[in-house]
């Protein structure tokens, strides 16, 4: 019989789960309570921590999808994409975490910070160069292929470019989505017209609220809007200011 007792994976830890899952690094990546000023240094370094996991699987993700769409496999890159969105969703809720900072014990933890700010994260920093050549990918494909967007919504048969355009979609608003909460949980905890570790205004935060990584797949949404069956009613409304 099998002896389930027994370690069979070498490595560093005292049983299989900890040496396949690194578990003794993992969870000495946190400050000990004898370094720490404040007891809630672990909850605020445990959201960021698992924030950069998450996004180092997101971005891989998006990196996989890319090189999908250039070797035309678009349904598996659409799938993966709904993995980086999903993922993102994840690091969305756990900033919900930091509602239990309380504004006071937080100027404490920001006694220790130095300059450091989720500005230089590396996982926020892959997502803006990766989502970036995803993007490039997406237009040249759809040069390639001479597709005309605006034909692609209207059309009732729904293909494959049209689903990988709408997961790109999913994607860039999912981001944005991050940082609506963010940006609220930051007000929240140390307030308006004050600056961040690296001393950018946290008014600042809004606007990249507004950045989109896809621009031409919102474009084509306002443009569906101004040329549909409802273009003229619609625009009479907001010319008479209701909406
Ligand atoms: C108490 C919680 C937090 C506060 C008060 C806060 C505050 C701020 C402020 C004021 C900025 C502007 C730059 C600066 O001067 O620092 C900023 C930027 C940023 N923070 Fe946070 N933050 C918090 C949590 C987080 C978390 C959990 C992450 C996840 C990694 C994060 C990631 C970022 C990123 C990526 C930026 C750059 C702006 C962007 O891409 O949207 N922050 N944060």
């Amino acid at each position: 019989m099998r002896d389930y007792s027994r370690q069979v994976l070498s490595g560093e830890g005292d049983n299989d789960y900890a040496r396949y899952m690194r578990t003794d690094a993992l969870l000495s990546l946190q400050r000990r309570p004898e370094e720490m000023v404040h007891r809630d240094e672990l909850l605020f370094q445990i959201v960021h921590q698992s924030t950069e996991l998450w996004l180092k699987l997101a971005c891989s993700e998006i990196r996989e999808a890319t090189a999908r769409i250039q070797d035309g496999e678009l349904d598996g890159a659409t799938t993966l994409l709904a993995r980086a969105s999903l993922a993102m969703e994840l690091v969305t809720s756990q900033l919900e975490m930091m509602r239990h900072l309380s504004p006071w014990d937080f100027q404490t933890i920001r006694t220790v910070l130095g300059h450091g700010s989720g500005a230089d994260s590396p996982g926020w920093l892959s997502v803006r160069r990766d989502t970036r050549t995803l993007g490039r990918t997406f237009a040249a494909l759809v040069e390639e292929r001479g597709i005309d967007l605006d034909g692609m919504y209207r059309a009732e048969r729904k293909d494959e470019i049209y689903r990988l355009a709408e997961a790109l979609i999913e994607w860039d608003e999912r981001v944005s989505l991050w940082r609506v909460r963010h940006y609220k949980v930051a007000a929240r905890v140390i307030g308006h017209q004050v600056t961040g570790t690296q001393g950018t205004p946290v008014e600042t935060l809004t606007k990249l609220i507004a950045h989109r990584f896809f621009p031409e797949l919102w474009q084509i949404r306002t443009h569906l809007t101004e040329t549909g069956p409802m273009a003229d009613p619609y625009t009479d409304s907001v010319q008479g200011g209701s909406l």
